[in-house]
């Protein structure tokens, strides 16, 4: 199939990856040159990836038959409805669908109104004072977000980034100052546990589970710092986690399928990859968010595992017609991801970066380039995430060593990588935190 892939970040990279192992024939659209894209592309152009025209002038012109959206603000921007308005069959959701992360408050709503579990107590706000009010009489710790997308940094935390009601105030303010996210703030009760991401593939009406996969949202070595996209994640061979069990798994996927059915149920259909971040509580899972779009890095820990095609997945997706189990195979990955400098607060960008991938691959990991870009025939890294390492192998420890070996073979002198993840004393504190929960 002609496939128009839409993005240039390491998810993408690894999509693309999946697609060529299945034999699509590739059109990518992305605002940077991702060498890793471009290898494998038949064409591409480099565009502004909201620019909803002009992706589809460039998939009309190519006479794809499908469409795949990597990142949310194309979504946002109604690239889908415009692709299918089209005649383009997407394995991405609609701009309504894809409210179920574009809109913090609309997922909150949909899952309190369907009576779905996992909720969390929160409150949406649209200007200061009544936040403020709120927040005086509020007797538990709460999480500040902008409603509206921020790349997975506007989140700050009561406990861990603002400790005080001054501080709370002064964050809830600089949002609504500066128009972060777009859409006000909501304010949401604070989970206690250790998270998990959960992604499904889903036609609109069925879902088909992917093995779980931890994250690190934050910046820096034992999980402190300012929030970012996520410095790295592991998946184990078994599918599941170290501290996760089967039933948790069973009542995240439960609660995935009610907010498909509650989607179909609201009039806007949900078709595409769907990714569950929850926090595994001491009362079961909590639904932290709900995203419209693989993870980023999280798909660059399933996807080199896929064992059926990627291009029958997606069609299946577009077409609703999906078949509710997809195999992968049974193994552990370890990914990290190489920052720019300052990644998370100021990242410097523009610098020279190497990747020796025949070192990389001698070691048995995979590369995904990511926030990279070719200028002048030379690699310099961007402002967001660099490069992804992926170490796959029979154990999480096997995987992070092949991962650690290969990240060697990357090269900069402003970069940084959280050399945690993956590692047996981190893991065990997260088994050792939800014991003592
Ligand atoms: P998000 O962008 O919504 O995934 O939030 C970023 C990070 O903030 C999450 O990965 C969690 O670590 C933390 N977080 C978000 N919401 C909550 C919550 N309600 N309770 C506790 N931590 C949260
Ligand atoms: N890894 C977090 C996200 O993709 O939102």
């Amino acid at each position: 199939m002609r496939v128009l892939t839409l993005g240039g970040g390491g998810r993408e990279h690894a999509a693309v990856e999946a697609f060529h192992r299945a034999g699509s024939e590739i059109y990518a659209v992305m605002s940077n040159a991702n060498p890793g894209i471009v290898a494998r592309a038949k064409k591409y152009a480099l565009i502004n990836e909201k620019d909803v025209e002009r992706v589809r002038d460039f998939a009309l012109e190519n006479s794809v038959e499908m469409a795949f959206v990597g990142p949310e603000a194309p979504l946002e921007a109604g690239i889908v409805d415009a692709l299918e308005k089209a005649g383009i069959p997407c394995a991405s959701p609609t701009k309504a669908a894809a409210r179920i992360e574009t809109s913090k408050s609309f997922m909150r709503n949909l899952v309190k109104d369907h009576g779905i579990e996992g909720n969390l107590g929160f409150a949406s706000f649209d200007n200061a004072k009544d936040a403020e009010e709120y927040l005086k009489k509020v007797d538990h710790e709460i999480v500040v977000k902008p409603i509206g997308l921020t790349g997975g940094k506007g989140v700050k935390v009561q406990g861990e980034h603002l400790h005080s009601f001054e501080d709370t105030m002064e964050y809830i303010n600089e949002i609504f100052d500066n128009n972060i996210g777009g859409a006000g703030v909501i304010l949401e009760e604070r989970a206690v546990g250790e998270e998990f991401t959960q992604m499904v593939f889903c036609d609109g009406r069925n879902i088909a589970p992917m093995p779980l996969v931890q994250d690190h949202k934050r910046a820096y070595e034992g999980d402190v710092g300012p929030n970012t996209g996520g410095m790295g994640s592991y998946s184990d061979a078994d599918h599941l986690l170290p501290f996760v069990t089967k039933k948790d798994r069973e009542d995240a996927l439960n609660i995935l399928r009610k907010i498909v059915k509650a989607m179909s149920k609201e009039g806007c259909p949900y078709r595409g990859p769907m990714y569950g971040q929850f926090m595994l509580t001491k009362n079961g899972p909590k639904i932290i968010e709900i995203n419209a779009r693989f993870g980023d890095p999280e798909a660059m820990n399933v996807l080199p595992i896929l064992e059926d095609s990627f291009e029958d997945i997606c069609r299946a997706m577009a077409g609703g017609n999906m078949n509710e189990i997809v195999r992968f195979r049974k193994a552990a990955t370890v990914c990290k991801y190489v920052v720019p400098e300052g990644y998370g607060t100021n990242p410097v960008y523009g610098k020279a970066i190497t990747v020796d991938e025949d070192g990389v691959s001698l070691e048995g990991a995979k590369v995904f380039y990511a926030n990279v870009d070719m200028v002048n025939g030379k690699l310099v890294t961007g402002r967001s995430r660099s490069v992804g390492i992926v170490g796959i192998a029979g154990s999480i420890s096997e995987a992070e060593e092949k991962c650690e070996r290969a990240l060697a073979h990357v090269k900069s002198e402003h970069i940084f990588v959280r050399h945690d993840i993956g590692k047996k004393e981190l893991i065990q504190r997260r088994i050792d935190h939800m014991k003592s929960l």
